[in-house]
């Protein structure tokens, strides 16, 4: 049984439009990952956008690992938490309530997937006597418990869409896990939440109270893995399934027999290549901020699990191929991923490789100095100079039962934030603390697509720090909000736009610095050179740059065309640059490209370019604009109408960005740098437009330059003509060292040519090899003074000398030592004043040997 295709031809079958899952990455700003199947629901849970259906259901892929549902360090330890994790979900927005969510949950678990109604128990919120009355028709009253808000009410994260909930439980059996009836949801594995019904009443502003929903909704979320896991009767969710291929493949690679008991290190790792490899998939990448630094702690954690296990070398790479193999009929996008995820992995792994054992030996021994706390000071020195992340740490600790000096590592973090502070640009989350919420009810209409000037309004200001003001000083900087703007937020890897801002009679007001999007609201950061007011009406004027960032933009979709057309169809894009001057793509693909394919990819994009395609931009439903073969973006979150550009049969893309009219205005196409980012990851930058005369011009200048220096008319005969004169230069030089050669005092002893001499100049070892590859029977030892000390080295070929024991027997005349191989030796001495006693022995050490 697919329990996902069950779960959603339920729901289907009860009217509920199936949606897929939407990305980990959630448009949320104050979310970090998508950890609920309601994320993506939210805006119409609180009433900010209509719903376009009144019942929806999905199979959401999750992830808990930061933030306020965090199960990062209970993975592997309990029988059933996740990082990733796929929630099956029934929402009611504003239709049914209680009544029929609960219903239909207990059909669903009775009737569909007929678990033994004996094993079953639910909980509702010790205030809802609503629920507690209407479960008394499903199921005894004794099997249902009264909690309070810690265990029976849900909210997705600080602020947000809230309310009381029932959840069903399932019985494991005392025999296999501890924890009385009292105590359902508790610590023990014996009762297992499987559905929580969330009865969604309030929202939670950000002072923390609880302002009721338009309409009370159902958000409900079953854990597809801890249902496979009763369906296939076993205790653990990684015993089912889901997992036990993976663990298998670890156990193959450890060499090691999984056994639950002791098998904490393999869930952990089972979980977290999951975890990595639908991130990835999902182009988020590993960095030291945010949700790659999330992903980077995910990984560390499951190395460090196999480094337990023996693993010594990147294994987690090929884990991933056993996730693609269990998950990737489901979610397509892993087959594509695979290959460029398997290699970022693994670069990932290798990276933490290098300082692992450095870091787990000054681990060890800090253990072995601390008592009860560990040292602060050496666990920011793991975190700062070996990337072990502070939660790995900590997790070390608590299996040797000791506690972190946490205060000691924050104010160490404390302090290296300072420095870095002047550093910081500041970035969206900074909106967080500001006055947004009070303007949200506001609405602006960018009109930029039509018109670069508007007339228009002054609808709100908010200070740098984001606080609401009604005007802004001349001198002051502050955000704006138009009632309709030209100008175009930052977003899809186009910039904002820069212009200006006049009151009509009274000429310039601000100039306007930059374009944002705070949630859904286009945002002018401005100067003001007057003084500007709320309410004035003003005329808003971009800067005729955004020409040059059309350009731009539009050339990136011709490239992107170019390289999926002459690479392959692997490539992807993962991250953008659109400015004014220059355009930057980041792209999936596994090697440097040749400057073949520079050329081919360059000339392909010129070629549209020439050929004066008209651009066409529609708004059409995402189905249709799928079906015509747009190129989306993965974590991209589109609506259910988008917005297509096209050049012709070149190019269809999803996008929101400004664009020309007709191909030919980009005026040409030049790709200045090919390099990589991050392993399978590969970039380009190039110029178009204005910029690329620009370059163009910059080089006839320095080819200008070349030939002054050269004086040369022509550059290549001028350079033809230095090679030459570098050519005869080094033959004079070899024929000069081949002069000296043939100076350095020579004996023959027993019939065999030995060289003992002092050298001046050159290269020591050098003149030793080209004496070797000069005769096919010598012995030569030279010595070489440099400033107080001596240099002594020698070579033998042919004779029965070991140069390692020659130089041992010379080397302390001059006060040194040193040896080395039969055919070549070396060694140093304090004492150039006894070089000729030292010539003296070696001439005897060789008498004596070959005597
Ligand atoms: N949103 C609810 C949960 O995550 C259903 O448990």
């Amino acid at each position: 049984m697919d329990i996902r295709s069950e779960f959603l031809n339920y729901f289907k079958s009860l009217n509920h439009k199936v949606y897929p899952s939407a990305p980990l990455v959630p448009e949320d700003p104050t979310l970090l990952f998508t950890n609920a199947g309601m994320v993506p629901f939210k805006k119409i849970f609180t009433g900010e956008i209509p719903a376009e259906v009144k019942k929806a259901t999905s199979c959401q892929t999750c992830i808990r690992a930061g933030g306020k549902h965090n199960d990062l360090e209970n993975v592997g330890y309990t029988a059933r938490h996740h990082t990733f994790f796929e929630m099956l979900g029934n929402f009611s927005f504003g239709d049914y309530f209680k009544e029929e969510a609960i219903k239909y949950a207990w059909d669903f678990v009775t009737k569909v997937l007929e678990l033994p109604i004996e094993r079953l128990w639910v909980t509702v919120h010790e205030s809802d006597d609503e629920a507690y009355e209407i479960w008394q028709k499903h199921i005894s009253k004794d099997r249902i418990k009264k909690f309070g808000d810690k265990d029976n009410f849900w909210q997705m994260g600080d602020t947000g869409p809230c309310g009381p909930c029932s959840e069903i439980f399932y019985d494991q059996g005392e025999e296999h896990f501890k924890g009385s009836e009292d105590y359902l949801g508790g610590d023990g594995d014996r009762f297992l939440e499987i559905w929580n019904l969330v009865f969604m009443q309030y929202e939670r502003n950000e002072a923390g109270e609880l302002l009721p929903l338009p309409k009370p909704s159902i958000d409900t979320g079953m854990g597809l893995e801890r249902i496979t896991a009763i369906k296939e009767g076993v205790f653990s969710n990684y015993d089912s399934s889901l997992f036990m291929p993976i663990i298998e493949a670890i156990s193959e690679l450890a060499n090691k027999k999984y056994i639950y008991e002791e098998g904490a290190s393999f869930r952990v790792i089972a979980d977290h290549i999951r975890a990595v490899t639908f991130l990835l998939s999902q182009g988020v990448m590993f960095s030291n901020e945010g949700r790659g630094y999330v992903l980077r702690r995910i990984l560390r954690r499951g190395v460090r699990h196999g480094y337990l296990l023996g693993l010594k070398e990147p294994f987690m790479y090929k884990l991933a191929d056993e996730v693609v193999k269990l998950m990737g009929s489901h979610y397509e996008y892993l087959n594509e991923k695979i290959n460029v995820v398997k290699e970022q992995i693994r670069a990932e792994e290798e990276r933490f490789y290098q300082t692992i054992e450095a870091g787990m030996k000054i681990f060890e021994e800090e253990l072995k100095k601390s008592s009860k706390i560990f040292s602060g000071k050496v666990a920011f020195k793991l975190y700062d100079t070996y990337g072990f992340p502070l939660d790995l740490t900590e997790d070390m600790l608590r299996e040797k039962g000791l506690k972190l000096d946490k205060d000691e590592f924050e104010r160490l973090m404390k302090e290296q934030r300072e420095r870095a502070k002047a550093a910081w640009k500041g970035s969206g989350d900074t909106a967080l603390s500001g006055d947004f919420k009070e303007i949200l009810g506001l609405k602006n209409e960018f009109v930029g697509y039509e018109k670069l000037k508007s007339n228009t309004i002054i609808m709100a200001i908010l200070d740098e720090n984001f606080k609401k003001t009604d005007t802004l000083k001349a001198g002051e900087k502050g955000w704006v909000l138009l009632e309709e703007t030209p100008f175009y937020a930052e977003s899809g890897g186009q910039v904002g736009d820069k212009g200006e801002i006049y009151l009509y009679e009274d000429g310039k007001l601000a100039d306007v610095l930059d374009t944002k999007k705070f949630f859904n609201l286009n945002m002018s950061l401005v100067h003001a050179v007057k003084s500007i007011r709320v309410d004035e009406s003003i005329k808003a004027i971009v800067d005729k740059s955004r020409r040059e960032i059309a350009k731009h933009h539009s050339a990136t979709h011709l490239l992107h065309a170019a390289l999926r057309k002459i690479l392959g169809e692997h490539v992807t894009q993962q991250g953008s640059l659109v400015e004014a001057n220059r355009l930057r793509f980041d792209f999936s693909h596994p090697k440097a490209l040749t400057s073949e394919e520079i050329k081919r990819i360059e000339n392909y994009v010129n070629e549209i370019i020439a050929q004066g395609i008209e651009a066409k931009v529609e708004e059409m439903s995402l189905q249709k604009a799928k079906e015509k073969g747009a190129m989306a973006l993965f974590g991209e979150k589109y609506g259910e109408r988008v917005r297509v550009v096209e050049f012709g049969d070149a190019s269809i893309e999803l996008c929101g960005g400004t664009h020309v009219k007709n191909s030919s205005e980009i005026g040409s196409f030049f790709i200045t740098k090919e390099s990589g980012v991050s392993s399978g990851v590969r970039r380009i930058e190039a110029v178009c437009g204005m910029s690329a005369l620009k370059l163009a011009k910059s080089w006839r200048e320095s080819l200008q330059k070349a030939k002054e220096e050269l004086k040369a008319q022509d550059i290549f005969q001028g350079i033809k003509k230095l090679k030459e004169e570098v050519k005869k230069l080094k033959e004079e030089v070899k024929a000069a060292s081949k002069v000296s050669q043939k100076e350095l005092k020579s004996y023959e002893i027993s019939g065999k040519k030995i060289i003992i001499d002092e050298i001046e100049s050159g290269d020591i070892k050098k003149i030793i090899d080209d004496i070797k590859n000069a005769n096919e029977n010598v012995a030569v030892m030279l010595f070489q003074k440099k400033g107080d000390k001596v240099l002594i080295a020698s070579g033998v070929k042919g004779i029965d000398i070991k140069a390692g024991e020659w130089v041992k027997a010379v080397a302390p005349i001059v006060g040194g030592g040193g040896g080395g191989r039969p055919d070549f030796a070396q060694a140093g001495g304090k004492d150039p004043s006894k070089i000729d006693e030292a010539k003296k022995e070696a001439i005897d050490y060789v008498k004596r040997i070959l005597k």
